[in-house]
């Protein structure tokens, strides 16, 4: 059989990363310039692509009151916060960490939502001095620490409940949050009671209703599903006594990796505020709190060839990014596209590769079977890294973190210095 051809790149994701005279730019910078100057592996985001992904739902709200809490876990570089704060975003954090970051920057803290299934009391003292908006609880124990903590300090805590709809949103199972059998939320048939404990606790204020089904959702069917559900139970409360000021979401819209077509804000949009209309709940407001859809396409993973190696099942390319720099192929076998930042000219029969790290670890892998002509020290960008890259990566086999860039029209910014050695074993010590 004949090799296969090398096909010509095309970039997937993002407009902002393109060709030009046979090189890859972001926006007006040349990617092979970035690598040369701050070396590789090397994280680099657009700002007019964050900016566009803001726009895709700016436009899509209309005149219905709908606050955009930005997933800070998908990327919480304090230069991407800040563009989030300038463009008027919320923020959806999970930690007394994220918190931190999104007050360094100066975010409003009435637009901030406060999620995950296990906050412990630090955390939510720090988030009830700052004054968020809502905390989105997730079990009746939580409900209970949290009107203590509150109590304590003389306050009372605004609550939404994290409702798990039991609806499968047809993603990858890691990255399913919203079926019964998932650790998320409080049961749909369990919701009414505990809003009812909620409303009895003294240092609780009812203030919503949450959901976040899952991630990378590329059909808006699960979505409508589960919000059924939840108007059933605003419905159901409100024959209780109990009003509710909003409704979240959640995040979950897919991007394109490949050849998905996820929906745009304005799909998901118009049926959600149809649907608050026909029920009569539009004076609801509505809450959304994406990630990836903001920041995924608006970054790639900058990494170099250190060796190929044509073993006698594969042919490996080694390059100096590994699973510690991008782990999700590694996690969930995800595929990301890889191009080439200096195509060489003209189709030629080649190898397919399997991109890997230096990591010893048969899951550091970064894309398998891609049929790429290359050589030692080219430069790679893998594809829609802006969301899930620098936050998952870590230091395994003490390998620093890469630096981060971002790019604005012909200009750019080193927004995070390389971790070095010395960084990593900083707050280590030896015994006497
Ligand atoms: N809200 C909550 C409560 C979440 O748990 C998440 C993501 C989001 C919002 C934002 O979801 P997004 O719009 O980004 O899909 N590491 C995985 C994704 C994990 C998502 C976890 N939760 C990946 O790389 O695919």
């Amino acid at each position: 059989m004949n090799p296969p051809l090398a096909a010509l790149p095309q970039p997937a994701g993002s407009p902002y990363f393109q060709y030009r005279n046979s090189v890859l730019y972001a926006e007006d910078v040349p990617l092979d310039h970035l690598a040369a100057l701050l070396g590789t592996p090397l994280y680099v985001y657009s700002r007019a692509a964050l900016k566009g992904a803001w726009n895709t739902y700016r436009s899509a709200i209309g005149p219905h009151k709908v606050l955009v809490c930005y997933g800070m876990k998908a990327n919480s570089n304090l230069a991407v916060l800040k563009e989030f704060v300038r463009l008027g975003a919320g923020f959806d954090i999970v930690s007394g960490g994220e918190l931190e970051r999104a007050l360094a920057v100066g975010a409003d803290p009435a637009r901030i939502v406060f999620s995950g299934v296990g906050k412990q009391a630090w955390e939510m003292r720090a988030a009830l001095e700052a004054g968020v908006k809502s905390f989105n609880v997730e079990s009746e124990a939580e409900l209970r620490r949290l009107s203590d903590v509150a109590s304590h300090m003389g306050r009372v805590a605004p609550v939404s409940l994290r409702v798990n709809p039991d609806v499968d949103p047809q993603t990858h199972p890691y990255i399913s949050t919203g079926l019964k059998e998932n650790k998320f939320g409080i049961a749909i048939g369990q919701a009414r009671d505990a809003y009812r404990l909620a409303h009895a606790l003294p240092g609780l204020r009812i203030a919503g209703v949450d959901c976040h089904i899952g991630s990378q959702l590329t059909d808006i069917s699960p979505y409508l599903d589960a919000l059924d559900k939840l108007l059933d139970l605003i419905d159901a409360l409100a024959a209780d006594g109990i009003r509710i000021g909003h409704l979240d979401l959640g995040g979950g819209l897919g991007i394109r990796y490949s050849n998905e077509t996820p929906p745009s804000p304005r799909h998901l949009l118009a049926p959600v505020l149809d649907r608050l209309r026909a029920r009569g709940l539009d004076h609801l407001e509505l809450v959304l709190e994406p990630g990836r859809s903001l920041i995924g396409n608006a970054g790639v993973l900058l990494t170099t060839v250190q060796y190929l190696k044509h073993g006698e099942a594969r042919n490996f390319a080694i390059v100096d990014a590994a699973m510690n720099d991008l782990l999700r192929p590694a996690l969930y076998e995800a595929w990301q596209g890889v191009l080439p930042v200096r195509p060489r000219p003209g189709a030629k029969a080649c190898n397919p590769y399997d991109l890997v790290g230096p990591v010893c670890e048969s899951a550091d892998w970064l894309a398998r079977g891609r049929v790429l002509d290359l050589q030692q020290g080219d430069v790679l960008a893998i594809e829609s890294a802006g969301a899930y890259g620098m936050t998952m990566a870590s230091n395994y086999n003490t390998r620093g973190r890469p630096a981060e860039v971002m790019v604005d029209d012909g200009r750019f910014y080193l927004v995070r210095q390389r971790e070095t050695p010395r960084d990593l074993y900083r707050g280590e010590s030896t015994l006497p």
